[in-house]
Parts: structure tokens; sequence; C-alpha cells
């Protein structure tokens, strides 16, 4: 049986997270017992709820534990397998973590889902046809409902959920504004995502700035908003939300690292009527497939052409997460491991 390297949660973080965090480690793994099936994982994926578990406080998740393997979704083959419903060379999405290999007992149900690479390349099942893509599917559809014509704006436009959330509203005949950070990103989500507008937000480091571009970009207002984001970007969209304005409250990033994000003027909920509604995908499994069949269709008929930062191998791991933290991807963040 292979080596197997491994990255571990080694410390919490104090305020900001670092790489001494995580500790690369090897260890054996184990010979296969019956039910069980060796995953070799070709991407592991990064997402900014890791942050979340790295803290040992109250969350809608247990904490991520001390000297584990660090837990997260992974694409890759199966290399052995002692479960008749799984044979060698097959495609499976799971949830490996930042390991190189993975022992699963495939008996149980929803740990190991086949994949078909036909029209869709391995490493989207981690970001536009997987987890990533059905959160803004999740937040389009179930919470923000929109009618043709209205206006949307999400924040982190360019990620793999924003990117996702982008192409899900365009096919409702929707008006898209995304939000996101340098001329490079703002390009690719006007250009390559195709949505109407994209605001810079470093170009507009404060609410009263942000909330004029914004109201630039959405000269109907605001029907819908997929906050990703929290922040003086939050005050700004509600100072210009239309009456019964929808809001999926998906993330805040900004504050993930401890940031305080205070609300500026919470009255605008009252003054303009508006729903706000926070949500986890995972707490949602009936939809995800429907969703990951839209999302699935988007991709392969190129539709939905989702970017991705590719880091090379576990060692790099601890890098591309915290680059992932402060906007250094470009695209959904994974790591290369074959
Ligand atoms: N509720 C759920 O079930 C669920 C599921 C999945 C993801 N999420 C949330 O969805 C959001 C996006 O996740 P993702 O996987 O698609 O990540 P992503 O957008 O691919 O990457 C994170 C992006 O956040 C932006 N960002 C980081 N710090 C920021 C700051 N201080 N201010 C503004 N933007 C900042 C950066 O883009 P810029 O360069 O544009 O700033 C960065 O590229 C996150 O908040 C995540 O926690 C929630």
């Amino acid at each position: 049986m292979p080596a197997n390297k491994q990255q571990l949660l080694d410390n919490r973080p104090e305020g900001e997270a670092v790489t001494s965090n995580f500790k690369l480690a090897t260890a054996q793994t184990p010979e296969l017992k019956d039910n069980q099936v060796l995953v070799r994982h070709h991407y592991l994926s990064l997402d900014p709820y890791m942050r979340g578990r790295m803290n040992d406080s109250k969350s809608y998740a247990q904490p991520q534990p001390l000297g584990q393997v660090m837990q997260g979704g992974t694409v890759g083959e199966i290399v052995e397998s002692r479960n008749p419903k799984f044979a060698v060379g097959e495609k499976v999405v799971g949830f490996g973590g930042w390991q190189e290999y993975s022992v699963v007992d495939a008996s149980q149900p929803g740990v190991l889902r086949k994949v078909d690479t036909t029209h869709v390349p391995l490493s989207h099942y981690l970001g536009a046809v997987g987890m990533p893509g059905v959160t803004a599917w999740y937040g389009l559809v179930k919470i923000i409902a929109p009618k043709e014509g209205e206006t949307l704006v999400v924040s982190a436009a360019s990620g793999a959920v924003g990117s996702a959330f982008g192409a899900l509203a365009k096919a409702r005949g929707c008006r898209v504004v995304g939000i996101a950070g340098g001329p490079d990103k703002c390009k690719y989500v006007v250009d390559e995502l195709g949505f109407d507008a994209c605001i810079d937000y470093r170009q507009h480091p404060d609410a009263k700035s942000m909330s004029q571009a914004l109201k630039e970009a959405c000269p109907q207002g605001i029907d819908g908003y997929f906050e990703n984001v929290g922040g003086y970007i939050l005050d700004a969209v509600l100072s210009r939300m239309n009456a019964f304005g929808r809001i999926a409250l998906c993330g805040m990033i900004a504050g993930y690292d401890g940031q305080p994000l205070p609300l500026a003027n919470p009255s605008l909920f009252l003054i303009s009527r508006l729903k706000l509604e926070g949500f986890i995908v995972s707490e949602h499994m009936e939809v995800w497939p429907e969703a990951l069949k839209e999302l699935g269709t988007l991709v392969a008929t190129g539709k939905l052409r989702p970017r991705e930062s590719i880091a090379q191998g576990i060692e790099s791991a601890p890098e591309a997460f915290l680059g992932l933290l402060k906007g250094r991807n470009f695209g959904k963040q994974l790591v290369k491991l074959v």
C-alpha cells in the first residue's frame, strides 16, 4: 500500500491563520477491509469555510480536530477496491481531506459519488458542478427567487460561487452585477462570465463610494443580493436595495480571520422591507440533484466557463489556502495532486 502525504491541523490560529498552523506528515495506507476502496486524489478543494473550522468556537459544524488530516472535498480515482459497486479506474467525488489517498467505506450512503468526465472535467466537480455551484443555485433559486428582468448583485463575483451565480442568474433573464477585487477579475467577470457589469471594490474602499458605484451599475436599484463578503460592501448594497428585496447570506469572508463586521444602518431592513436569510448548502441535500443537473448542463454547453487557480502538490495546500482568504486565487482554488 502506498505512502500517503497529509496536511494536519497542528495548532489553532490566533487572529490571522498562518502556514505554521499546519503540519505535513506521511502515513502508511492501511490494507483494505471488506467494502472499502482506496481513492487516489487528483484534486483537493480549498474552500473559505475551512477557516472557520480551524477555530474552536461555536459554529454550524464541529471544529476541525487538532492533529488530524484537514477535512475537505476531493475528486479522484479508485485505485483498489474491495467493494463490488466501485471498480478500479472509476472517478469519484468525496470528502477525502488534505491528503494524497483516502480509504473509504464505500457502502456508507453518500460518501462517494461517481462522476462522468465525458463533458465535464473532473476538477469542476469540486467547483461549478459541485458544492460551490449548488451553493449559488440554492441562494439564487430558493432565497432570492428572482423574476425575469430583476437586478441582482453578487460579491466575490469571480470566485467559485460567484461565477456560478452569474451564469444561473443570466439564464433566468436577470441583470447581474458583480463585485470583485481588481481590474483583471472585473474584466473576466464581464467578458468571460457574461455579467452585465462588475465593480472593483478596491477602487471603492468605503460604503459611500461603493454605494455611488452601485447606483451607476444598477439604475433600477437592487432586487436581490447574494452576499459572500460582509462589511462595508453589505452596507453599500443595503443602501441601494429596492423595497421587498431579498438577500441570500452565504458568506462573510471579510471577517473570517476575526475582523469585526459591524452593520452601519440596520434600520434599512425595515425601511426597505427586506428579507435576509442565511443558509448552509450541506443542509439542503434535497436540491443537489436538480442543481447539479442544471450546472452540469451550463458547463457542458460552454455557458459557464469557470476559471481555476491550481496549486501543485500537497505541500502547497496551506499557502494556497491562505491566499484564498486574501483574494490571491482567481476562480476556484484547487490543489493538484496527480
Ligand atoms: N453558506 C454556504 O453553504 C457556503 C458554501 C460555499 C461557500 N460559501 C461562502 O461563499 C463565499 C465564496 O466562496 P468561494 O468558494 O466561491 O470562494 P472564492 O470566491 O473562489 O474565493 C474567495 C474570494 O473572496 C474574496 N475576498 C476575500 N477577502 C475579501 C475581502 N476582505 N473583501 C472582499 N472580498 C474578499 C476574494 O476575491 P476578490 O479578489 O474579488 O476580493 C477571494 O478570491 C465565501 O464567503 C464562502 O464562505 C458558503
